[in-house]
This record gives C-alpha cells, structure tokens and sequence, in this order.
C-alpha cells in the first residue's frame, strides 16, 4: 500500500516537472508584429513609434510593441497560452501634448481587461490576464475620447507563459489582392452627376454637365432659363439667376457614337448643397505641406482622371494657406494679418484669386479652411476677432466652400480678451460640450456668410460636440464632421461607420453628416504612402460613406490615381445612391451576427441596401427578412458595383443569398418588379 502511494506521488511530482519545465515565455516582439494596423507609422518592434527607446513615465523598457491608435494586433493562441503580461502606457516621446487612449484585451469576442483611459504621464499600467483555452486573442489601443492624435502607445514587457510552445502566430485574415468591379463607361455619352442643384437668387452660377463617353463631345440645353448660359464645348453652364424657383432644364451631351439626355432640376431659393460636396481635399495627402502649385495640380489631376465626368466637383484648400505661429518653414513666417486686419496669405498661396479663377475655369469649384479661434488645429492664424473680414476675403477671393474647425476656440469662448491669444494651445475641445458656447461661433460665420454676394458651402468641424446634427443646419451650416478624425486603418473608419446611427435622422438636403474625408488611393499627411485599407475595406468604405449620403472628399494625391482607386470614385451607379435628390441618410435596420444591414430610400421609390460586413469571416447566408428592409412583393435586385441585375426575389416566400467577404460588402438596389 506505501510504495503504491510512494509510486503515486513521484509520477505526480514528475509530471509537475514536466510540465513547468514545458511553460514557456514568448515575447510578444518576437512575433511577426507587420499583422498589426494603426492609426499612424509602423508597428515598431522593441521601440517607440518614433524608433526611440520605450519610456513611460520617465522608466526605460527595453522590450515590446510601441504603435498608434487606432491599434489592433490579432494572435492566434488557440488554447496554447496561460498569460499575458505586460506594462502599458502613453510614450514619453509626446510629451507636451495630451494624448488620451485605453487599451484593450479581446478574447473569442469578449473583453478580457482593459486599462481604463490612460493619459501622457501616467505610470505604465500593468496588465496580468489569464488567457487559458483562448483561441483568438485580439490587443487594441483604442483612440480615448480625444480622437487619435499623438497617440503613441507602448504595450511594454509584453510576454505569453506558453503551454510548451515556443511561438505564436499573428493573424490578419483579409484579403491584400485588390480586384476591380466597376464596369468601363460606354463610348456613347452618359449624363451623371447630380440631378438636382441649389443656387441662391445672385449668386454666380456654377455648374459643369458630367458626362463619360467618347470626345468630342457637344452638350446643349432645352429651357435654359434666362441668366444661364452653357459652353457647348466644355459642358459649363455659368451665368446667374434673379428669381426664386424651380426651372427644369433638360441637358443633352452628344458625340459620334450617340446621344444621352437628362433633367437637371435647379432650385433657385435658399438652399445649397442640394446633394453632398464631392471633391477633393489637401488634409488627407499633403496636410502642412499644401501649395497653390500643387492645389492647381490636383484640378488639373480632376479634369485629366476623369473624374470631373462623374459629377466630381469641389477642390478644397485645407489648414496652411494662413502663417504659422511658430514655424521654422520660411514659407509659413511673417504677419497674420495686414495693417486693416486682413487675412494675410502664405508665400506658398502668395494670391488667391488668381488660383480661384484658375480652379473656376476648369469647371470646378475652390474651398478653403479656418478656424473661430486664433489658431487652426495646424498653428496657423485663425479666424477669431476677424469674422467679417474673413467671410468677405473668401468671398472676394471667389472661394465656394469653407471648413470651419473649431480647434483652439474653446480657449477662448469666455470672452478673455485679456487671454494671450499666444498661450492658447492650437488643439482643445474645451467648451465645445456646452451648447451655447459650442454653437456661438458657428452662428457668427454662418451669418457673415450669408451675408456675401456668392454661395459658399459652409462645413462645420468640431467633431460632432454638442450633437451638432441637431442644430448645424439652423445656423447656415450645410454639412458637420460627425466624429474625430480619419486615418486609413480599418479600426477607424469601423468605429466611425458604427458611430453615425444617432445622426443619420437629421439628413436632409443641404444638410449632410460628415463622418470625414476619404481614405483611399495614396493618402498620409504629408508622409505618402499606399491607404492601409485593404481592397474589401475599401469598397465597404466608399459604399457606407455613399449609403451616408456624406460629403465625398478624395483625400489622396489625384496625381497618383491607381486603376483601383479609380474603380472605387468612379461607379456612376454607387455615387448616384450617394447624390440621390431625396437627402435621405442609410440607417442600420438589423444585425446578423458581425453583418449590418443599411438601408437607403431613394427618390424613385427603390431602396439602396449595403450587407456590411464587419467580421474577420465570410458572412454566407440565405436572407429572408425583407420586411426588415421595409420592402414587398417583387423586387428586382441590383449589384451596383458590379452594375448588374442579379435576380429577382419574391419578397413573401424567396430568399437572396448572401456571400459578403470579410470586411467587405454587397451593396444592392431594390426595385419594385412592374
Ligand atoms: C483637424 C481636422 C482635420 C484637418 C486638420 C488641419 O484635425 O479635423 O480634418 O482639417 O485639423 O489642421
């Protein structure tokens, strides 16, 4: 009986052995870390983001990940680890700004551990995290409630205890292989565009017919109202109407092979912006390096791409063109404004009306930036104080469109006018959250505005504070940036899709959600590369921000438009669900596990449905809920990247089948069957 119990302890005491001499540390460095996606640089093995050595509150660690919000790092364990360990924190490298983030534990889909939000300075927050039996373990760096800047984020002394093995996998299942669904436009002419446009009574007339097909082309015109005139060559129509109403004009393009004919509704009244903006904007490629040489280059890029022929309109000067506090670039120094107080441009604009004219002549339209406060987010010299002079500068200056950022107004919406305006950090959402406060601002510009003799789109930035939806159209605005900034991650334009739903009731035309600009082709603020976003992540992108009837800026450089970029601004049928004249803006009607169902009501009485899939796996279904899309009978249905009628579906008793890529989408129009 002993030695039976003596036998038994030793092969426990063995096998005890064997296994604490099978654990096994694994470095989280010592994985492939390129799986990674972030907000901002590479994922840096061992350093900081700025390849510095990791510091967290002044201690030194000489191993781990240093990344970016929006940050996501998949490994697969599959059951083969016990713990994660690891000390986490802001970088020391951004001292002096005040980043905000958290950072967040995923396992198999639920949370495992989070740090709560971490600001710079804080002592690196240590994280023990059981993950026994995990399959899918998931480390993100989320962006905090500030949005993504300086958001240098280290997962420091990051380690696994292994149950014996001696690596672990990264994993990012979506595709890399970029393939092309937008069919050639015909040789024989295409109207597209807008097919309802917002002039006030006065204001100078402004409107280029888009047209694919074969050059030359000739366009005319029936019932042109009298004021209007159209260049027969270039599609132009320009001139100016005195009286409010609604004239339908009936355009018509011709050349060798055909002819197309389509109405153009022209609403002389109040309103502008009828459809949401399309155009391009310097922020996404070029941010402090924009110039008037490469603003006239990227209209050029417009015309010469093509993508004027598909209703692509507005060329938009962001932050930069103004001084800059404390730049050591020769270009930015010298006065902010003029001995009368006039806003004073850079010697990269040097003369805007000479650039407006230019953009002007090419059919297209020229926007601007500023911000209510005495600085822009970039340090350049803002609006505050000068409202009025500024409103007229841009109007004589013949500029069609204003970003309005609110940046470093909060500092001073008390009214300190004792308040050194050189104190006021360029970047603070103070105040913002008070409705008054937040609206005060926008009202004043909004009304000088108003006040010009042209039409100039007024666009809201201050990051959806105060619910801006709600009451930026009662102060003249046409469109509000509904979130923080953009990056080309999927995280972020995953956390901004799923943030719209609250706003998406109050579009309507002239007044558009602006969830930001566009992230595809080759984007970088000003350190060009190729947008993160995988090919699926793309089209899911352009086909929400459309389903969003948002604002369509093109952030990247128009002079290296690949085929595939092109592809993704260039679908007449996507972009039309995006211009359709009833305003409305695509809400989500259900969830199917990781899938969101979006609907859009178009004017015609169809509907515009996106099965989006926000998952890492293939959705593959057969989809019965009809009703959920708020359709009957009938339906014909539509692939309208692909440009193809599908089927036909009996909404009571047949179903659709559904097979949506990772991350990626279908996006179909419902019409009901004659
Ligand atoms: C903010 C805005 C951006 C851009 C920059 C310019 O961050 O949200 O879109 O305009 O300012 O400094």
């Amino acid at each position: 009986m002993k030695t039976k119990k003596l036998i038994f302890s030793m092969t426990i005491l063995m096998l005890t052995c064997v296994i604490e001499a099978s654990a096994q540390t694994v470095w989280l460095d010592e994985l492939n870390l390129s799986n990674a996606t972030q907000g901002n640089g590479v994922p840096m093995k061992n350093k900081s983001l700025d390849g510095k050595p990791m510091r967290i509150a002044g201690k030194t660690f000489s191993r781990g990940f240093g990344t970016h919000a929006e940050s996501m790092l998949t490994i697969l364990l599959n059951g083969k680890a016990k713990t994660f360990t690891a000390n986490v924190g802001l970088d020391d490298e951004v001292n002096g700004h005040n980043p905000e983030v958290e950072f967040v534990i995923n396992g198999d889909g639920k949370t495992l551990w989070k740090s709560g939000l971490m600001h710079q300075g804080d002592t690196a927050r240590p994280c023990k995290v059981s993950v026994e039996n995990i399959k899918k373990l998931e480390l993100m760096v989320t962006e905090g409630t500030d949005g993504n800047y300086y958001d240098h984020a280290d997962w420091a002394d990051a380690k696994f205890e292994t149950t014996g093995v001696t690596s672990l996998e990264t994993y990012n299942p979506i595709s890399n292989v970029p393939y092309i669904l937008t069919p050639a436009a015909p040789a024989t002419p295409r109207i597209n565009g807008a097919r309802v446009f917002g002039v006030r009574p006065g204001s100078p007339f402004l409107f280029t017919i888009a047209a694919t097909g074969d050059r030359p082309m000739t366009f005319s015109a029936k019932n042109m109202p009298k004021g209007l005139k159209l260049d027969s060559h270039t599609g132009i129509i320009t001139g100016k109407l005195n009286k409010k109403g609604t004239y339908v004009i009936r355009l018509c393009a011709k050349n060798n092979k055909g002819t197309a004919e389509k109405d153009l509704r022209v609403i002389c009244g109040d309103h502008i912006a009828l459809t949401p903006p399309m155009g391009w904007n310097s922020w996404n490629c070029f941010a402090g390096e924009v110039s008037a040489d490469k603003v006239k280059r990227a209209a050029d890029a417009m015309i010469k791409s093509g993508l004027i022929n598909h209703g692509w309109t507005y060329i938009n000067i962001d932050d930069f063109w103004q001084n800059h506090r404390d730049s050591k670039d020769k270009n930015l120094q010298g006065e902010f404004r003029d001995k009368d107080g006039k806003i004073v441009v850079n010697a990269r604009f040097v003369d805007m009306k000479p650039l407006a004219d230019y953009v002007h002549n090419l059919g297209l339209k020229i926007g601007l930036y500023s911000s209510p406060g005495p600085w822009t987010c970039g340090g350049c010299a803002g609006s505050f104080g000068h409202e009025k002079q500024d409103a007229e500068s841009y109007a004589k200056w013949g500029f069609d469109y204003l970003k309005y950022d609110w940046c470093s107004y909060g500092e001073v919406s008390d009214g300190d006018s004792q308040k050194d305006p050189n104190k006021v950090p360029s970047f603070s959402m103070k105040g913002g959250n008070e409705l008054e406060t937040a609206m005060k601002p926008y009202r004043l510009m909004g009304e000088y505005l108003r006040q010009q003799p042209r039409d100039i789109v007024y666009s809201l930035c201050q990051y959806g504070m105060s619910d801006v939806w709600k009451w930026g159209g009662s102060l003249n605005g046409n469109c509000w940036r509904t979130t923080h900034d953009i990056t080309d991650t999927w995280k972020s334009v995953e956390n901004i899709a799923l943030a719209q739903d609250k706003a998406a009731p109050y579009a309507k035309p002239g007044n558009w959600n602006d969830p930001d600009m566009l992230v595809i082709g080759t984007v970088g603020w000003g350190n060009p590369h190729q947008s993160k976003l995988k090919p699926d992540e793309q089209y899911l992108h352009v086909s929400l921000w459309s389903l969003f009837a948002s604002p369509l800026l093109i952030g990247c450089d128009m002079e290296k438009l690949d085929a595939f970029t092109l592809n993704l601004l260039t679908n007449d049928e996507v972009i039309a669900i995006n211009q359709d004249p009833l305003g409305k803006e695509a809400a989500c009607v259900q969830t199917i596990g990781k899938m969101r169902v979006y609907v859009k009501q178009l004017e015609d009485g169809s509907c515009a449905v996106g099965f989006c899939n926000f998952g890492i796996d293939e959705a593959n279904l057969s989809y019965k809920d009809f009703s959920k899309l708020g359709i009957s009978g009938v339906q014909n249905v539509r692939d309208l990247w692909r440009q193809k009628n599908i089927t036909k579906v009996n909404t009571a008793t047949g179903a659709l089948s559904i097979k949506v890529p990772a991350h990626g989408v279908l996006l179909y129009k419902f019409t009901k069957a004659k």
